[in-house]
């Protein structure tokens, strides 16, 4: 089929205090624009938004730097329990799961989800349809997660939340952050998909639900997209995705809902980041943090916000 318009693509892979390690900023940089080259390619051979949706998050759960399918944080008692979900922003469809362990891309059961009538299912629930699925059992951890977490034990869990990025630099830097994925997409055909993945803050409480598969981090409709990374309390409290969405569907700009939106979640102290498409292909991005770890492709160029430290609460391509 013939693409219509440009495609438009956000993804990012946290939000944090830090990204000090010259090493990790280029790493990470790398990973993120490969994402972003490998699926804006497809974009422009005709997948559509939420097939793209799938792809991009798919690579970012295998990428081990970030908190998602391989190289999830680990929860209190030492288990990694994931959350994901997509929204079809043209069938106006949310599905996710939450708390699921043992599977490599908890976004491809969110999408399994989007055609059952039961869309957002958590733990016991989530194992059966694994198994249902046939799923290979697979273990997200990886070394370095497991060591942040011995380390972590042996302080008695001070921390408040798990290192955005595993990089052992980073690690020494102190460096924490919020760790998520996420993906926003603009087709050709111009229809909109958001998905969002994660492994959660780390060292919280079992049974401790993430924003990541709730509405307030994860929603879109066929007039903007929105992703939503950080504290998943504070983006619970903002229910920060909807309510960038209902403004833009309001009639508000892009830009000007999430500038809204930030300037409230600042004055609130709030500890987050997001990254949303309209239907118009307009691209922005905000954070209360100090860094987001985003990369974009706005149709003719990519670029990241790693290195966008200003004032301002929000930015837009
Ligand atoms: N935003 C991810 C979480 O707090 O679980």
């Amino acid at each position: 089929m013939k693409l219509e318009i440009k495609p438009k693509l956000i993804i990012h892979g946290g939000a944090g205090s830090s990204l000090q390690g010259k090493g990790g900023l280029i790493a990470v940089r790398n990973a993120l624009r490969k994402i972003v080259d490998s699926v804006y390619s497809q974009l422009l051979m005709g997948i559509n938004a939420t097939e793209a949706v799938v792809k991009g998050c798919q690579m970012l759960e295998d990428e081990p730097r970030f908190n998602a399918g391989t190289g999830s944080v680990l929860q209190s008692d030492g288990q990694i329990r994931m959350s994901a979900a997509i929204m079809d922003g043209n069938m106006g469809r949310f599905s996710g799961v939450i708390n699921v362990s043992r599977i490599k891309n908890p976004i491809t059961m969110a999408q399994f989800l989007q055609t059952s009538s039961d869309r957002v299912l958590s733990d016991y629930g989530a194992a059966e349809l694994a198994r249902e699925l046939q799923f290979p059992i697979y273990n997200p951890l990886t070394d370095l997660r497991l060591q942040e977490w011995i380390a972590e034990r042996q302080d008695n869990f001070q921390k408040t939340m798990a290192g955005v990025v595993a990089e052992p630099e980073m690690a020494e830097a102190g460096s924490a952050g919020r760790g998520t994925i996420g993906v926003v997409v603009l087709d050709g055909y111009g229809k909109l998909a958001v998905g969002t993945s994660t492994g959660g803050k780390g060292f919280e409480r079992i049974g401790r639900v993430s924003d990541s598969a709730m509405p307030a981090g994860n929603y879109a409709n066929k007039f903007a997209a929105v992703s939503c990374t950080g504290i998943g309390e504070d983006i619970i409290d903002e229910c920060l995705a909807a309510k960038v969405v209902v403004r833009v569907t309001d009639g508000m700009t892009l830009a000007t809902a999430m500038e809204k939106s930030f300037i409230e979640a600042n004055n609130n102290h709030r500890d987050f980041g997001a990254i949303a498409i309209d239907s118009n292909g307009n691209i922005s991005y905000g954070k209360t943090c100090e860094v987001l770890l985003s990369a974009y492709h706005d149709g003719n160029n990519i670029g990241d916000t790693l290195e966008w430290h200003n004032q301002e609460l929000t930015g837009n391509r």
